[in-house]
């Protein structure tokens, strides 16, 4: 249900372009998805127009430095394995098996060709995912771009901290992460209404990891905060922005010893 909530809210906004791609395709799923949904404008709606336009440009950044190995973590209705699709590149779409039925029902349904895309179906509470994302393909030895948007305050702190590490497990140093975390901590107003909105549909917030404990996290599992993403995000103000909006990008540091 939430995840149908950010597609129908990004149907509304302009997305980085890019010279390859089939964005027809993601917006096909896109309004299947959101049939009926209401995209009200809001603070909520501005939120969702930032971080989309972050992770489109850290993935288009990363495709562009080269980057052939894409991981969508808890990918929901995110239809950019179709939008930015590019000759060469493997895409792994790792999400809750229910999410991930119903995705690929209507991506069957529409039509869309998924070949470059593996679909790995893993809930992140009791599934191993690193084992999963080796299985279906995944080369620790080649660089990877793992994305988690909009899924950590659904998640357990220990389960976020132990997906952070398995995936560090599955990439070499170098490996790019891009997350998005709650900035509500300081908006107890913000916060009730967000939480009592995602109970009433049956996914309710399980965590608030703020900033920095999210650097934090990222620092235990393996992930430095890079100190901005050159390749997408360019000027050091803007990084300090998006930072401050729970925007951040890591990457694998040394891998530790013992
Ligand atoms: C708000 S949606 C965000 C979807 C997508 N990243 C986007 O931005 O459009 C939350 C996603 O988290 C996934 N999720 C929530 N809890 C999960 C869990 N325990 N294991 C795996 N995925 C989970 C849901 O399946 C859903 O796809």
């Amino acid at each position: 249900m939430t995840a149908q909530r950010v597609a129908a809210h990004r149907l509304t906004f302009g997305r980085e372009p890019a010279t390859y791609g089939d964005p027809q395709a993601d917006l096909a799923l896109a309004r299947d998805v959101a049939a009926g949904v209401e995209a009200s404008p809001g603070r909520m709606h501005d939120y969702l127009r930032a971080r989309t336009s972050f992770f489109d440009r850290v993935v288009v950044g990363a495709l562009e430095s080269g980057t052939a190995q894409v991981v969508v973590g808890a990918a929901g209705y995110d239809g950019r394995s179709l939008r930015y699709a590019k000759p060469g590149v493997i895409w792994f779409e790792l999400d809750h098996p229910s999410t991930q039925e119903d995705k690929r029902a209507r991506l069957a349904q529409l039509g869309v060709t998924t070949s470059h895309v593996r679909f790995v179906a893993a809930d992140f509470a009791s599934d191993p995912v690193a084992e999963r994302l080796r299985t279906a393909g995944l080369d620790p030895y080649q660089p990877c771009l793992f994305l988690l948007e909009g899924v950590a305050v659904y998640l357990d702190r220990d389960v976020l901290e132990r997906l952070l590490g398995q995936l560090r497990e599955v990439t070499s140093e170098g490996g790019r992460l891009a997350i998005s975390v709650s900035t509500m901590a300081h908006d107890p107003l913000a916060r009730a209404r967000f939480e009592a909105a995602v109970a009433r549909m049956g996914e309710p917030v399980r965590s608030h990891v703020g900033l920095e404990e999210a650097e934090d996290l990222l620092a235990r599992t393996g992930w430095e905060v890079a100190p901005g993403d050159s390749a997408s995000h360019g000027e050091q103000g803007t990084r300090e922005r998006l930072r401050s909006a729970g925007l951040l990008v890591a990457t694998a540091g040394a891998a530790r010893e013992g």
